[in-house]
């Protein structure tokens, strides 16, 4: 593999990545590194067998090939002998990989106590995060380093997974029931404690999935105190925390980009066709289209795809508020 393309993998996980670890990102707990060697085993042994099997059908091939084509090889009958070590010595190896697998899926599932609880919900199409002050934060999940965070998993809508790679874990957010894993992270060996979009939706869950990612930091115990007091503060309405709360962003940019949605920049004041209509976008027209988008969906766009969002009247205002200010 050339150096840039090595370099390249590396930067995924923005860790050391290599043979050793089949090129897998940065494994950043315990767990993930105990999931790795279980990998890394079951990698080994079926590599073994495979040789194995292999070299065999190549040594019969050659060994046993048919020397008198007018006569016939010799009956065979079965062997208990040999039928028994070759059903035993497989069995074995399943019973060993499933015990050890499934007490790890115990250990993952069961946290020790003096655990930090991290609520964790999927929605479409973004991730909230509750801390235990009742702080939360939108597509943006802070842990603190090196102590045990328990994240209890749901959903608002339809069955999304959070996955974090370097965790090596992949949990559904099913509607209606918590789900559960628990983690003790480090930082990355490179220093970093910012990651972005390494939380990841990984089960499809409408128009919008492969957008449905959050960041990950792993920051030092005071930092992260620091950080999750400051953010119980901030105000709720605020148009910035709305924005990035609904997910507005994952179908409007802000300069003029293409995305599923019309961009925001320059929209107010804007003259567009509703229902066969003229309309300028003006501050009632903003306001009715978030919360019931279908009624006020643009030619060119379709309905359907903006859900219907419940917020104060403030927010919505500060939302409208920001959308003039992108002119
Ligand atoms: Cu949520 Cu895919």
């Amino acid at each position: 593999m050339s150096s840039a393309a090595q370099k390249e993998i590396s930067q995924i996980g923005g860790g050391q990545v290599g043979l050793s670890n089949f090129y897998l990102p940065e494994a950043l707990t315990g767990t993930a590194k105990d999931i790795d060697g279980l990998f890394g085993m079951i990698v080994w042994i079926a590599l073994v067998m495979f040789i194995l099997v292999e070299a065999l059908l190549v040594i019969f091939l050659i060994r046993y090939k048919r020397k008198h084509p007018d006569k016939h090889g010799k009956a065979i009958d079965g062997n208990t002998k040999a039928e028994v070590i070759w059903t035993l010595i497989p069995a074995l190896i399943l019973v060993f990989i499933g015990i050890y697998s499934t007490s790890m899926v115990y250990t993952i599932q069961e946290p020790p106590e003096n655990v930090y609880e991290i609520k964790v919900t999927g929605m479409k199409w973004a991730w909230e995060f509750e801390y235990p002050n009742g702080a939360k934060s939108f597509n943006d999940l802070r842990i603190p380093e090196g102590e045990n965070v328990l994240f209890k998993i749901y959903s608002k809508d339809v069955i999304h997974s959070f996955w974090i790679p370097e965790f090596r874990i992949k949990q559904d957010a099913v509607p209606g029931r918590e789900t559960r894993f628990w983690v003790n992270a480090d930082q990355l060996s490179g220093g970093e404690n910012k990651y972005e979009k390494r939380v990841i939706c990984a089960e499809y869950c409408g128009n919008q999935h492969s957008l449905m990612l959050a960041d990950l930091q792993i920051m030092p115990a005071k930092e992260f105190t620091a950080w999750v007091d400051a953010e119980l503060t901030r105000p709720k309405t605020d148009a910035q925390y709305v924005v990035q709360a609904n997910g507005c962003t994952s179908c409007h940019t802000i300069d003029g980009g293409k995305s599923a949605g019309p961009t925001w920049k320059g929209l107010f004041g804007k003259k567009q066709i509703v229902n066969g209509q003229e309309v300028t976008v003006d501050e009632k027209y903003l306001e009715e289209a978030i919360v019931q988008p279908d009624a006020k969906t643009p030619e060119g766009y379709s309905t359907g795809m903006m859900p219907a969002f419940q917020m104060e009247p403030e927010a919505i205002k500060n939302v409208v508020e920001y959308i003039k200010s992108l002119q």
